[in-house]
C-alpha cells in the first residue's frame, strides 16, 4: 500500500463533495482492543480492524512481543497469543504510537509486570499519564520511571476503589485492562465514557472478563484468573464519520455514510444543524448536505458524549466559512491550537486567547504550503484545501495516514481533487479530474 510513503498532498479548492462513503472501523476502539488480546489464551478473531498506520505499528509491537497474526482479510485478522516472549515491547515502535501505553495494563494483566517506554504520540501539549499510574499504585503495581522507561511490577494484582482526578480514555482502557485480572472487586469512578470504551469492554467480557458500567460514570471489574478467545467487531469510527460530516458541510456538498452508530454523532448532528447544515439520521447512516449559508456558532469540546475534541480542527475550518463571528473553545488538551497557524497561512482570521480560539469567519480561504502538526490538523487541513482558492500543498501529510484508512481513495471518489506525492513518486487526480 505504501500509506507510510506520503508526505505531500496537493489540494484544490472548489469542489463539493459528493456520494457514498463507507466508514472503517474505530481507530481508538482497534488500538484498545489489540493491547487486550494479550490477554487471551486461546484465538482472537477481529473484524473491521482499519488498515492505518497506528494499527499497523500495534500488530508489529504484538508480533514483537510473540503473538502470531494471520490475515484473514485487509480488515480481518487472527491472533494466537498463547505464547508471549516477554513483557517489554520495542522502544522504536512504542515511541510511534500514544495508544502503546496501554501495554502497560494488558502486559500487567498477563505478566505481574510491564517495562514500557515513556509513550510519543501526537503533540496535542502536555500528555501526563499519572492518572494511569495513580490507578496502577492503587492495584498494588510498584512504579519507577527511570532512563526513559516505566517499569512496573506487582507481586498480586488486587482490586481497589479508583477516583480519576481527570477524565481520561487512555487512564480508563488501562486500568481496565488491568483490573480484569486482579484478585477481587474494582471499582474505576470518573471514568472515560468513550463508545471506545463500551467496545472495549464488550471485548473483554467476551474473552471472559467481568466488566461492568462501561460507558457510564462508574465501572465495575471482578478480576479473573483465565481469559479464553473470541470473535469481536470493532464499532465504526465515528470521528472519521464526523470528519466526512464537517467535510461534507464545509464544501457545500452532500455526502452519505455509513455503517455509523448515529447515537455517537449526536454533538456533530446538533451542531451541524445549529450551523443551518441538513443532517438526516437513519438506523445506520448519516447523510449531510448543505445548499445555503452556514451560521455562525460557538464551539466548545468535551469529553463524550460532548462534542469530540479530536473534530475541533475540523470544526474550526467549518466556522472560517461561517459569515460571522465564533469561538472555539478547547476544553480537553491544553495545546490543541497547532493548526491555527496554518490556516492563517491559508487567509483564516482567528485569534487565541489561552483555550479560546475567535474566528472572523466568511473571509474565503486561499490556497498555501501548509504542515500537518498532528493527525486530526491533517485531516482539517486538507478539508481547508478542498475549500480554498488555488491550489494547497499539505507537508508532514504521513500524520493523516495514522488515522484515515483509503483516505486518498475515498475523497478522490467524492470529487476532490487531490494528488499524493510518495516519496519520489506521486499519484495524481488532477488529471484523473481531467
Ligand atoms: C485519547 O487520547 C485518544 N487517543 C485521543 O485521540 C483523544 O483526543 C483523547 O483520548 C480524548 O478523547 C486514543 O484513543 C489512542 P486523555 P488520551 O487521557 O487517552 C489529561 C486521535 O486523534 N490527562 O483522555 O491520551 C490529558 O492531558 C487522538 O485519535 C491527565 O492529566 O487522552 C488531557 O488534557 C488524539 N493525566 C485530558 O486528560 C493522565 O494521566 C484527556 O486526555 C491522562 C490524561
Amino acid at each position: 500500500m505504501g500509506v507510510d510513503e506520503v508526505q505531500r498532498i496537493a489540494l484544490y479548492g472548489g469542489n463539493r463533495l459528493r456520494g457514498r462513503v463507507r466508514i472503517s472501523g474505530s481507530k481508538n476502539a482497534a488500538l484498545a482492543i489489540l493491547p487486550a488480546v494479550l490477554l487471551a489464551s486461546k484465538k482472537v478473531s477481529l473484524n473491521n480492524v482499519p488498515d492505518i498506520t497506528d494499527v499497523r505499528t500495534m500488530l508489529r509491537i504484538i508480533e514483537d512481543l510473540g503473538a502470531t497474526i494471520r490475515r484473514r482479510g485487509r480488515n480481518s485478522l487472527d491472533f494466537y497469543p498463547s505464547r508471549l516472549r516477554g513483557y517489554a515491547p520495542p522502544y522504536d515502535l512504542v515511541q510511534k504510537i500514544r495508544a502503546s501505553s496501554y501495554l502497560m495494563g494488558s502486559l500487567l494483566a498477563r505478566f505481574g509486570r510491564a517495562t514500557v517506554p515513556v509513550p510519543g504520540g501526537c503533540d496535542l501539549g502536555p500528555r501526563p499519564i499519572d492518572q494511569h499510574l495513580k490507578g496502577f499504585t492503587a492495584l498494588g503495581v510498584d512504579c519507577l520511571i527511570e532512563h526513559g522507561l516505566i517499569k512496573l511490577t506487582a507481586d498480586k494484582l488486587s482490586g481497589a476503589h479508583i477516583y480519576f482526578d481527570v477524565v481520561s480514555v487512555g487512564a480508563t482502557v488501562n486500568l481496565m485492562l488491568a483490573a480484569a485480572a486482579a484478585e477481587g472487586r474494582t471499582v474505576l469512578e470518573n471514568v472515560a465514557k468513550e463508545p471506545e470504551i463500551v467496545d472495549l469492554a464488550n471485548f473483554l467480557n467476551a474473552i471472559g472478563a467481568v466488566v461492568k458500567g462501561a460507558g457510564t460514570d462508574v465501572i465495575k471489574i471482578d478480576g479473573v484468573e483465565e481469559f479464553g478467545g473470541a470473535e469481536h467487531t470493532i464499532i465504526p469510527d465515528r470521528i472519521e464519520a464526523g470528519t466526512f460530516m464537517l467535510a461534507a458541510a464545509a464544501t457545500g456538498g452532500d455526502l452519505l455514510m455509513g455503517e455509523v452508530i448515529p447515537k455517537h454523532l449526536e454533538a456533530v448532528t446538533a451542531k451541524l444543524r445549529e450551523m443551518d447544515v441538513k443532517v438526516e439520521v437513519g438506523p445506520d447512516q448519516i447523510r449531510v448536505f448543505r445548499s445555503g449559508p452556514l451560521a455562525p456558532s460557538d464551539l466548545k469540546t468535551f469529553p463524550y458524549p460532548g462534542f469530540p475534541t479530536d473534530l475541533q480542527p475540523l470544526g474550526m475550518v467549518l466556522l472560517t466559512a461561517a459569515e460571522g463571528t465564533s469561538v472555539v473553545t478547547e476544553n480537553v488538551f491544553d495545546g490543541r491550537f497547532r493548526h491555527v497557524d496554518e490556516l492563517e497561512k491559508m487567509g483564516a482570521r482567528i485569534k487565541v486567547e489561552g483555550r479560546t480560539a475567535v474566528i472572523d469567519g466568511g473571509v474565503p480561504l486561499s490556497g498555501a504550503p501548509v504542515s500537518a502538526t498532528d493527525l486530526r490538523a491533517g485531516a482539517a487541513l486538507l478539508v481547508a484545501g478542498m475549500i480554498a482558492e488555488g491550489e494547497t500543498v499539505l507537508s508532514e501529510a504521513e500524520h493523516i495516514y495514522r488515522g484515515y484508512e483509503n483516505i486518498e481513495e475515498k475523497l478522490k471518489s467524492l470529487g476532490a481533487q487531490i494528488r499524493c506525492h510518495r516519496a519520489g513518486r506521486s499519484s495524481g487526480a488532477a488529471d484523473d479530474q481531467g
